[in-house]
């Protein structure tokens, strides 16, 4: 249990033995203030209003039959009726001292492990990768990381685009690259074979007339269309794989679970709702029509899973897709990282499921979405011609932008060392720039910024964690040789020791909500303090061993909390820079 929990089920088991009712929430939070201790509990006042009771009085009743035994060494009563905690300087560091010993931080482990498929990335085959996809490959990376460092079984589900009726043009123009010999080299560039297949197919009415040939065939399950579409795809993952894994991302080829692998579900769950009563056919189209969901003129909205000409659409993908994650993989958890405009369309597959008993309501189905990269001129993010920036374009120059800022900060780096240095940096940067910001809005795309050695940045924390490790190589003590206890008895570190001990909530919530945001915020917070602790307080200089070795053990806390996070993250971190 982390510290929030602990004080709050403390607090409201003392609120329930005052006379409050069973359900009374402590509501537990960290201060605000330094004056107003390191928690405040918020929760008094609604309780005492529902007994007919003075606010304070209540309080005082509560502190009187609250036992915090050595967790806490003052509780007050502030203003209208709020209870201030001062934790024990003894306990803080007792708590430091297990987050130092345990390999997992002393972290709050589930007691149920759970299933959580993490759908996300999600590029489209035959196009590369580009911006839009740089939100949900970097976030869901996060939640998978730090979902796994807990300890659930997570699955990553890349539900990449890999059907739909394009790729009748996409067969016949690779069929005419290889008739020309041409193959390799046009795939090598795949946005340009999108855009020549399309041209074909738009300007050539023979061509064209054969991609709508092989649409059927390949839906058929022709095996010369189906050997081209594998191509496609293939030479598609391939390429992703390398920019996941330049990006420091943890997907492979086997977490791919693209549309197409629904496709043999899908007329059975057209048949099926139908015969359910919840899909009717409207103007030729199967249609699910749903009360919740209101149009222009106020009617059901409808929802098409089947067009006239018997094709499938996106919605009904999703419908076999939340089905088969229940069934198949088993998912007690399923979290979709797609941007904000999804928002509606899953919100209706999943009522669609529900109501169709696919999945049961103790499935968690959780849209984290997200809002645009924004240029600086405020609109969506594109290239100084308009185009849409592509993933490996920005990568190299990030790569560029983080060599030339390196080199200048530290002339005497060279070869590996370096480049291992740049591309720290580079990535960590561009992931960390999303990942610091709340994901819900929209946020500009800053190279400046995201580069600074100043500030919420990837640099900043970067180089914030050397200065720890530093510390370590001129006192020719390692971390683990430590011995003796820690002592806070300097405000500052106590300060600092405080806030390491939060690592364990602010990882609660971030895995429950997946808001990687609190996590970034979190970590700039312990590197500020270890900075003004470092300022004040000599370590290697100071008056006694004791409280040498006492400061060391917080120097080691605070580099094994920066380490971990950045980790879960997904960003790296280098001993030197
Ligand atoms: N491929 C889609 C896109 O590029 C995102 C898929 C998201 N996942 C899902 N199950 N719908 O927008």
């Amino acid at each position: 249990m982390n510290i929030q929990q602990l004080l709050s089920q403390k607090i409201s088991q003392a609120m329930v033995a005052a006379g409050a009712d069973a359900q009374c929430d402590a509501l537990v939070k960290p201060s605000a203030k330094v004056q107003f201790g390191d928690y405040q509990a918020n929760g008094i006042m609604a309780a005492a209003k529902k007994l007919g009771l003075p606010p304070r009085q209540l309080a005082e009743k509560v502190i009187s039959l609250l036992d915090l035994n050595d967790i806490a060494e003052k509780v007050e009563i502030a203003g209208p009726g709020f209870i201030n905690i001062f934790l024990n300087k003894t306990w803080i560091a007792e708590q430091n001292e297990l987050a130092l010993k345990d390999e997992k931080l002393n972290l709050t482990l589930p007691t149920q492990k759970q299933t959580i498929v993490i759908d996300y990335s999600a590029p489209n085959v035959a196009k590369e990768m580009h911006v839009g996809h740089l939100r949900s490959t970097i976030i869901g990376d996060a939640s998978v990381r730090i979902l796994s460092f807990l300890g659930h079984n997570v699955i990553r589900a890349n539900h990449v685009g890999d059907w739909g009726t394009q790729f009748g043009m996409l067969i016949a123009y690779l069929e005419k690259m290889q008739n020309e010999n041409a193959t390799d080299m046009a795939l090598a560039d795949l946005e340009s074979f999108y855009r020549a297949a399309k041209k074909h197919y738009d300007e050539d009415e023979q061509f064209a007339e054969k991609a709508r040939n092989y649409v059927v065939k390949l839906q058929g399950g022709d095996s010369y269309c189906r050997d081209m579409w594998r191509k496609l795809v293939d030479i598609t993952m391939t390429q992703n794989i390398a920019t996941y894994k330049r990006l420091n991302v943890t997907l492979s080829l086997e977490d791919t679970m693209g549309e197409s692998i629904y496709n043999s579900m899908l007329p059975s769950i057209v048949a099926d709702l139908k015969q359910k009563g919840l899909a009717v056919e409207s103007n030729g189209a199967i249609v699910v029509f749903l009360d919740e969901f209101k149009n222009k003129e106020g009617e059901p909205m409808g929802v098409i899973i089947q067009k006239r000409d018997g094709g499938y659409l996106y919605a009904t993908t999703d419908i076999a897709c939340a089905k088969y994650r229940y069934e198949k993989l088993h998912a007690d958890r399923i979290l979709y990282y797609t941007d904000s405009r999804q928002h509606q369309h899953l919100e209706q597959v999943w009522l669609i499921v529900h109501k169709a008993g696919y999945v049961p309501e103790s499935l968690k189905l959780e849209h984290h979405m997200f809002g645009m990269i924004l240029g600086k001129d405020g609109k969506p993010f594109k290239t100084r011609s308009g185009d849409t920036v592509k993933l490996n374009d920005l990568l190299d120059e990030a790569t560029q932008r983080a060599t030339t800022l390196i080199k200048s900060k530290n002339p005497d780096l060279a070869g590996d060392e370096l480049a291992q240095v740049v591309d720290a940096v580079a990535i960590g940067s561009v992931k960390y720039a999303d990942l610091s910001k709340n994901r819900t809005t929209d946020y500009v795309f800053d190279w400046d910024n995201m580069l600074s050695f100043e500030g919420n940045t990837a640099p900043y924390l970067q180089y914030a964690y050397t200065r720890v490790l530093s510390i370590f190589r001129k006192s020719a003590i390692t971390a683990e040789q430590l011995t003796g206890k820690i002592h806070l008895d300097h405000e500052k570190e106590r300060a600092l020791a405080t806030r390491l001990a939060q690592f364990d909530e602010i990882i609660t919530t971030v895995a429950s909500e997946g808001t990687p945001h609190l996590l970034c915020a979190y970590l700039y917070d312990i590197a500020t303090l270890f900075s003004s602790f470092y300022e004040n307080c000599p370590i290697l200089a100071a008056e006694s061993e004791t409280i040498k070795i006492s400061r060391l053990k917080l120097a080691a806390l605070t580099a094994k909390t920066l380490k971990t996070g950045l980790d879960m993250l997904g960003i790296k971190t280098v001993e030197k820079m």
